[in-house]
């Protein structure tokens, strides 16, 4: 790869908006390098959408019936069809399908009551449509520290639950990592907050038995494109509790027609809600809907080859000098659809092993990316947040932290092979 590739490599990898699931270019090129190692694979490719769902897909389609609601009703649509079978799945009392994850957050927020000015607790590690989805609502985000484990910093939490004055704690579980859910909880409910989490790497993974997203009052999770399950866009809001039910189904824009949704609080509640609560619009359409259905029945397969590729990739890229990939919980039950790990080197010298990586046709995203190139996992680059985050450990941990997507298609050589170019790439890098 020349220079100009590696440039605009960078400057697609680190400005898109996606940036956190783009990690390839679509084209690639051959090897530059005196020891050959080559991968030049599309790590972002994604599985094919099963025929079930494209058949029903069709059926959708030929009857233009794509808006979930219906003036004369329209039976159940597949969206509320949708909600009944993942909070069983769950084992939750509500679900409500949205438009994204970014949006579930956004109504968990506003459902619970937050308003402009409030502060809202929320992970340093995490995606910029968490920061977002506070600012959408007008409150101002308190970053709490992550470790090294790249887990909440329980003392942080504590002491930033204990002086923010924050009712709420959007917790987000970035790249699947859980902390210890029943720690958070208990800091939560000593300073009586109110737990949200974000489920958008976390879908069918649990913490002790539980399913993240059902530990707090409400979980949000995702279904764009690379994420567990992929309809493009769209967002599942599972609670337990009337009240967010109700506003969350009048808010995502049910133009009062709650009637057709399966799962829905009695009416005395909608009651309650219904002429002061407004509509977002940030429903989930029909299509989106079928194509997610028979996607959960697929999620625990899909998990058991995903954690095959986690460990073969751990076990390989542990095996480079300066590369550290945190011991996990026996009670976290993750589904990782990625890898991250911890190179041991200064930023000059994380620069020369991206590059060497690139080189060698692996695209690996790095979360200490410095300004000013534009990258949206770093608190450095949402300059719209209102105060100064109080945050050196995270900052210490992501400035060596670095991130591979792991498609389904990879294999056990695919991972060899990553080690290796992630060995090579590191000696040059640390003798820089
Ligand atoms: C950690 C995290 N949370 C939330 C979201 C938001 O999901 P969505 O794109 O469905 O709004 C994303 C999206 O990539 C994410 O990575």
């Amino acid at each position: 790869m020349n220079h100009s590739n590696w440039a605009h490599w960078l400057a697609i990898n680190m400005n898109t908006a996606m940036s956190e699931s783009l990690t390839s270019p679509m084209s690639v090129a051959a090897p530059l390098t005196s020891d050959g190692l080559w991968f030049g694979k599309d790590l972002s490719t994604s599985e094919p959408i099963s025929e079930a769902a494209i058949e029903r897909a069709v059926v959708l389609m030929r009857s233009g019936r794509l808006h979930r609601y219906g003036e004369q009703g329209s039976g159940y649509p597949d969206p509320s069809l949708l909600e009944q079978e993942y909070a069983a799945y769950v084992g939750s009392k509500y679900c409500v399908a949205v438009s994204s994850c970014g949006a579930a957050m956004f109504i968990a927020l506003k459902s619970l009551g937050v308003k402009a000015g409030d502060k809202v607790l929320t992970s340093t590690f995490t995606l910029s449509p968490v920061p977002g989805a506070i600012a959408h609502a007008g409150a101002e985000a308190v970053l709490v520290e992550t470790s090294a484990d790249y887990i909440t910093d329980m003392a942080d939490l504590e002491h930033k639950a204990a002086s923010s004055g924050a009712k709420v704690f959007l917790l987000s579980h970035m790249r699947g990592h859980i902390a210890d859910l029943q720690a958070v909880r208990t800091i939560c409910d000593k300073y009586s907050i109110a737990l949200v989490e974000d489920c958008a790497h976390t879908m069918g993974a649990k913490w002790d038995g539980k399913f993240t997203g059902t530990w707090g009052t409400v979980g949000c999770y995702s279904a764009q494109t690379y994420k567990h399950i992929n309809s493009g866009e769209g967002g599942l809001l599972v609670t337990d509790d009337d009240d967010v039910a109700a506003q969350a189904i009048l808010m995502s824009g049910c133009y009062m027609m709650y009637d057709q949704h399966i799962l829905k609080p009695a009416s005395a509640v909608f009651e309650r809600w219904k002429y002061v609560t407004p509509n977002f619009s940030m429903r989930m359409s029909n299509l989106a809907a079928a194509l997610l259905r028979p996607q959960i029945g697929e999620l625990a397969d899909r998990g058991r080859r995903w954690n095959h590729i986690y460990s073969t990739l751990a076990r390989e890229l542990t095996k480079a000098a300066h590369v550290s990939v945190p011991v996990r919980d026996a009670r976290e039950e993750f589904i990782a659809s990625s890898i991250q790990f911890t190179l041991d080197l200064n930023p000059t010298q994380m620069e020369r092993f991206l590059k060497e990586c690139s080189l060698r046709g692996l695209y690996i995203k790095w979360f200490g990316t410095p300004a000013p190139v534009a990258f949206t996992s770093n608190y450095a680059h949402w300059h719209y947040l209102t105060s100064k985050p109080d945050i050196p450990k995270s900052m210490a941990v992501l400035n060596q932290l670095l991130d591979l997507r792991t498609p389904i298609s990879l294999t056990d050589d695919d991972c060899v092979l990553i080690g290796r170019i992630v060995a090579a790439a590191s000696l040059i890098a640390a003798a820089n």
